[in-house]
């Protein structure tokens, strides 16, 4: 973990800022820096930052850190371009532990040409059950070799239980900030997720060159396989895509080795009626169509972002899972909780459950 006066600034959201509700996110990240004592510039920060959390660090008490192998330097990848582990808003909370805990060092992300980089785009957002979704998604990425997450959340500022999950599941990570613009939030159909990965997006224009990325929502269920599949994409890939649903799948329709159509419980005119978890883009395939967004339309999501990348030939798609014959990935959803209730601190003072409580994301 660390930065460099020579790093770019691109990992702070910041620079990225492309739309006004991207500039509300990087506003509170920068008052959130301010808040950290920070001064002038972003790299400053880090720097700053960097050594405060070494410092906190050796003096921690905390027995299951291990931070020895996780300082290193910043590296240039074979890419040319600057990589480092620590972005501004991730150095804000290093300095500001949560629950008075000290920030454990992020893995760093120094992406090899082989085999190919993924970038899993997650869009998440604060709920009961979010800490929950992601230890289970972070879990299997940790299988993933060559993946940076790129966890992008639905809110103005980040939040700090979401930063310690990220730091103990160790699989190199940016946490990134996208609200929903407001016109959308007081909608009774949201677009949910996509003001986070047209921000996933943005960061893969501005940092990557090579590899392939994919859409993961928090709370679906991934097979480690799929992920080997798919990093070698050439243009766009499709699988089958399992549904809790009475149509039970989402998937491309092969005959004769072709695609040749695709199954799905609702076809609503789409040219490409698939699931977000049912297919993968090259890098430099997005890097040559600039104006590829994702729309925020309920229910036209995938489609639309996937018509945006044209011209696309059926015949340039590729069809992973075994010519898709298996299914590698689920579309699972969590029941809906209510929050928790309020922990009675009288009766409870002194005891354990005034610090678990601070675990608990109530929304
Ligand atoms: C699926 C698609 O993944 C969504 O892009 C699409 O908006 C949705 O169907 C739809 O067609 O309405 P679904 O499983 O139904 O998603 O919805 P969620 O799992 O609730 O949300 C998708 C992703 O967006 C998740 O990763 C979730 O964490 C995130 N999300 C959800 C937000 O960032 N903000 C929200 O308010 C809700
Ligand atoms: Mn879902």
């Amino acid at each position: 973990m660390t930065s460099s006066g020579s790093s770019p600034p691109s990992s702070s959201s910041t620079s990225l800022t492309s739309s006004p509700t991207e500039k509300r996110a990087a506003n509170t990240s920068k008052s959130l820096l301010t808040t950290a004592g920070a001064t002038t510039t972003t790299t400053t920060t880090t720097i700053r930052t960097t050594t405060t959390t070494r410092k906190q660090t050796t003096t921690s008490t905390n027995t299951t850190r291990t931070t020895s192998t996780r300082g290193t330097k910043p590296k240039a990848n074979q890419f040319g371009t600057l990589v480092h582990a620590t972005s501004s808003l991730a150095a804000t909370s290093a300095s500001t532990p949560a629950l008075g805990r000290v920030r454990r060092p992020r893995e760093a992300f120094v992406p090899v040409p082989e085999p190919p980089p993924l970038y899993i785009i997650t869009p998440t957002y604060r709920r009961p059950e979010q800490l929950a979704e992601l230890t289970r998604l972070g879990y299997t990425l940790k299988h993933v070799t060559n993946l940076l997450w790129l966890v992008i959340e639905d809110a103005n500022e980040t939040s700090p239980l979401v930063f310690d999950i990220l730091d103990r599941i160790g699989v190199p990570y940016h946490y990134l900030l996208a609200p929903m613009p407001a016109q959308y939030r007081i909608k009774r159909f949201k677009p949910r997720g996509v003001s986070n990965r047209n921000r996933g997006l943005a960061y893969i224009r501005a940092n990557a060159t090579e590899g392939v990325f994919y859409f993961a929502d928090d709370d679906n269920t991934y097979d480690v396989s799929l992920f080997e599949q798919m990093r070698y994409t050439k243009m766009v890939s499709m699988w089958p895509v399992g549904l809790v649903t009475n149509t039970g799948v989402s998937s491309p329709i092969v005959r004769d080795g072709k695609l040749n159509g695709f199954y799905d419980g609702w076809i609503g005119g789409r040219k490409y009626p698939v699931d977000m978890a049912g297919f993968a883009v090259s890098v430099k395939f997005l890097l040559q169509r600039p104006n590829a967004t994702m729309p925020f339309v309920v229910g036209y999501e995938e489609d639309g972002f996937l018509r945006s990348l044209k011209p696309l030939s059926n015949d340039d798609i590729e069809l992973l899972a075994n010519k898709c014959t298996e299914i590698l990935t689920w579309h699972t959803q969590t029941k809906k909780n209510p929050s928790a209730i309020a922990l009675n601190q009288t009766r409870y003072g002194g005891t354990n459950l005034i610090a678990i409580d601070k675990l608990l994301v109530r929304s």
